[in-house]
C-alpha cells in the first residue's frame, strides 16, 4: 500500500479502526474519519511510524464529505481508496419489521445509505482526474440472509450492494473499481450492543451455521479489505466479498 491514501470513515473504533490501523501498517497514508474523534486512532498509527490525518465527518452531510475530500487533497494530494464504513448498527433497536420505529429507520437509511452515496460522490471527482480508485463499501451478511428483527439494518445494507453495482458500472470507463465487504457477525462493541444480552447465543448460532463454525474475528476480515484496496484486485468490480465462513454461497 506505499504511496497509497486511504479514506476510512467511521474509523474512530471498531472495524473501522482496525482496518486504519492495518492500512498503515501496510504503508498507506491513512485519513481516519468519523463522526467522533479519531485523535485515538491517528495517535497510534503516528506512534507506529506513519502518517495520518484525523477529520471529524458527518456522512449524512454532503458539504462534511466534500470537506473530507479537500482537506485529504490538501495533505495527501490524491485520494486512492475510500472505504465506506461509517454506519449505524449497535445503537439501532431490534425488533419485529412492524414494530421499527419510523425515526430509526429515516436514521439508519441516512447514514447507512445516503453516507455511502455522499462519500462516494465527494470523491469520485478525484478518481476521475486521476483515472483511478478504488472504493469499498461495507455491507453485511445481514442483508443477504435477512437478518431477522433488523430490517432497517438489513435494508440498508441491501441498498448498499444495489448503490456499489450502480456506481461500479458508471465509473468503470473512469479506472475506478467498486466493491463492497459483506462481513457476518463479529464481537465489536457495536454487535454485542446490538445483541445484548443474546449476544453469546447469538454468535454460537451463526458459528454453527457456517462451513468454518468460528465466530468471525475482526482478523479475518482485513485480508480481503487489503486485497481490495491494492492493486492485486485491480480486475475486480461490482462485487461482493462475502466474508462470512460460508454462510450463504453467492
Ligand atoms: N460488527 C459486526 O458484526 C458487523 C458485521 C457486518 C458488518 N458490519 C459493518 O461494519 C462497519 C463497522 O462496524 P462496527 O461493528 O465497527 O461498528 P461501530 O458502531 O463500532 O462503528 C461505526 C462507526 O461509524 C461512525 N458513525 C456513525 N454515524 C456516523 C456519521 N453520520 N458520520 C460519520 N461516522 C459515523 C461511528 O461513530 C462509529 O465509529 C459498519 O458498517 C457495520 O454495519 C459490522
Amino acid at each position: 500500500m506505499k504511496n497509497k491514501t486511504v479514506i476510512v470513515t467511521g474509523a474512530a473504533r471498531g472495524l473501522g479502526q482496525k482496518y486504519a490501523l492495518e492500512l498503515a501498517k501496510a504503508g498507506a497514508s491513512v485519513v481516519a474519519a468519523d463522526i467522533n474523534s479519531c485523535e485515538e486512532t491517528k495517535k497510534i498509527i503516528q506512534e507506529n511510524g506513519s502518517d495520518c490525518l484525523s477529520l471529524e465527518l458527518d456522512v449524512t452531510d454532503f458539504s462534511s464529505c466534500k470537506e473530507l475530500a479537500i482537506k485529504t487533497l490538501e495533505k495527501f494530494n490524491k485520494i486512492d481508496v475510500l472505504i465506506n464504513n461509517a454506519a449505524l448498527y449497535g445503537t439501532l433497536k431490534s425488533g419485529r419489521f412492524e414494530d421499527i420505529d419510523s425515526d430509526q429507520w429515516d436514521r439508519a437509511m441516512n447514514v447507512n445509505v445516503k453516507g455511502v452515496w455522499n462519500c462516494c460522490r465527494a470523491v469520485v471527482p478525484t478518481m476521475r482526474e486521476q483515472k483511478s480508485g478504488s472504493i469499498i463499501n461495507i455491507a453485511s451478511l445481514a442483508a443477504i440472509y435477512g437478518m431477522p428483527y433488523a430490517a432497517d439494518y438489513a435494508a440498508s445494507k441491501a441498498a448498499v450492494l444495489g448503490l456499489t453495482r450502480v456506481i461500479a458500472r458508471e465509473v468503470g470507463k473512469d479506472g475506478i473499481r467498486v466493491n463492497s465487504v459483506a462481513p457476518s457477525m463479529v464481537k465489536t462493541d457495536s454487535a454485542e450492543e446490538f445483541l445484548g444480552e443474546k449476544a453469546e447465543r447469538a454468535f454460537d448460532v451463526i458459528a454453527k451455521g457456517q462451513i468454518l463454525q468460528k465466530t468471525l474475528e475482526v482478523d479475518d476480515i482485513y485480508g480481503t479489505i487489503l486485497y481490495l484496496a491494492s492493486d492485486q484486485s485491480k480486475f475486480v468490480t461490482g462485487q461482493t466479498l462475502m466474508v462470512d465462513g460460508g454462510s450463504v454461497l453467492l
